[in-house]
């Protein structure tokens, strides 16, 4: 059964901060973030934005009035939820005013659980092919003024549809996958920054790469050849091509440099915007399908997700014969160039202005700038508009 994503959206918030600009206020090497790391800006996201509202603002580009009726379960992972109880795809659910005859649940682990959520959805669609199912994943990725992770912040949601006979690519069941305790990265549920490891967090990710890529070969009996381009979860783009790196001289030369073309295309987005968590690596085949010039449909790309903790898949998708007329390339795009630059004393005001006490009530009142916005706490209830 022909079965994958159907439609993808993607929603950042409306803020961006340089990182030269940052380098320089951090007495860094500005080339040390835009080469060495490989991230030129990141989204900086205000206290009336959440994982909620950026997944509700992504999702609602691709939920119209025929979606509405048809979508029968949302799946939202994150790892940067705001109830330790209740689901983000609930509050979903109300602000696209979707059926209430859906199933709503949340997903976690790391960075994965976007992977997970397609995989149920996928799995679902198969024993029910006339169903469809909203994948979200949504995150901040937030690590502390002035800490080495601060580069590698940002925010953003990707949102998808999963169907049968999919517009843009077939998800196919050749999954490889593995999970191993591991403390790269974690956040206690008393902290609003993650801790992280991120040197011992980049070995593991090479590692679970360069394992689950022999186990795909041997299961699968496919080889570098047989894919145009890779989708690699990008806490910061350069990680893409650390893992890329450790395979690539298993290809010809031609094979060799149409990978990293592809590869430099699968990065472009998350160059502006930094690390998604759960949405990077589906952000990273948005930008590949945007911005390679040389694929066709019926080609496969591998995807490599890779959460903290740690936990890994790597699988493969078939391009659609609409695929490209399919993606929202020149959308995202524009989204990127019209965002507001700020400086690094606006960037740290806002990194420190987030309204996190459920005991006080503070409602503000709603602007529609970006649609769907967290407005406050009532009775210890987060309200959104
Ligand atoms: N010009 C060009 N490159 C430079 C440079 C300069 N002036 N100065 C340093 N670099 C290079 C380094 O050689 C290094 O490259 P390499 O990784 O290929 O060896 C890179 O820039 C980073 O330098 P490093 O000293 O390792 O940086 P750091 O100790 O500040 O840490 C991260 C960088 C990415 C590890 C850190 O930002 C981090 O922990 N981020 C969180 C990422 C993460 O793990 N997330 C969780 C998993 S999803």
């Amino acid at each position: 059964m022909n079965i994958g994503i159907d439609k993808i959206a993607f929603y950042t918030p409306e803020y961006v901060l340089d990182l030269v600009t940052l380098a320089k206020a951090r007495g860094d090497e500005p080339d040390k973030y835009t080469i060495g790391i490989g991230q030129d800006e990141q989204a900086v996201i205000p206290n009336d934005e959440d994982v909620v509202t950026m997944g509700a603002n992504a999702a609602r580009q691709i939920v119209d009035d025929q979606e509405r009726k048809t979508i029968d379960m949302v799946i939202f992972a994150t790892e940067s939820g705001i109830d330790n109880s209740k689901s983000s795809a609930i509050y979903v659910q109300k602000l696209l005013q979707l059926s209430e005859f859906v199933r709503t649940i949340e997903l976690k682990q790391a960075c994965y659980a976007g992977t997970f959520g397609l995989m149920q959805a996928r799995d679902y669609v198969a024993a029910h092919p006339d169903k469809r199912v909203l994948v979200i994943a949504s995150d901040i990725a937030r690590y502390g003024l002035a800490t080495a992770g601060e580069v590698t912040q940002g925010a953003g949601a990707v949102a998808m549809i999963v169907a049968t006979n999919p517009n843009i690519t077939l998800i196919n069941d050749d999954s490889v996958y593995m999970s191993r305790e591991v403390a790269d990265f974690w956040r206690p549920v008393d902290r609003t920054e993650a801790l992280v490891d991120g040197h011992l967090s980049t070995e593991v990710y090479k590692e679970m790469f360069l394992t689950l890529w022999q186990r795909y070969k041997n299961q699968t009996k496919h080889s570098l050849n047989d894919f145009t381009g890779f989708a690699f979860h990008l806490p910061y783009t350069k990680m893409g091509k650390k893992a890329l790196d450790q395979i690539i001289l298993e290809a010809d030369e031609a094979q060799q440099k149409r990978l990293l073309n592809n590869l430099i295309a699968s990065q472009q987005f998350s160059r502006h915007v930094g690390n998604l968590y759960t949405g990077s690596v589906y952000l990273s085949l948005l930008s590949l399908l945007s911005h390679s010039k040389d694929l066709k449909p019926g080609e496969k790309v591998a995807i490599f997700s890779y959460g903290s903790g740690a936990e890994a898949e790597l699988y493969s998708m078939t391009l659609q014969p609409d695929f490209r007329s399919s993606i929202p390339a020149a959308s995202v795009a524009k989204q990127l160039s019209e965002r507001q630059q700020v400086s690094v004393a606006q960037y740290e005001k806002i990194f420190q202005s987030q309204l996190l006490d459920s005991h006080v009530d503070v409602i503000r009142s709603a602007t529609k700038k970006h649609h769907f916005q967290f407005l406050g706490w009532q009775n210890g209830e987060r309200q959104y508009s």
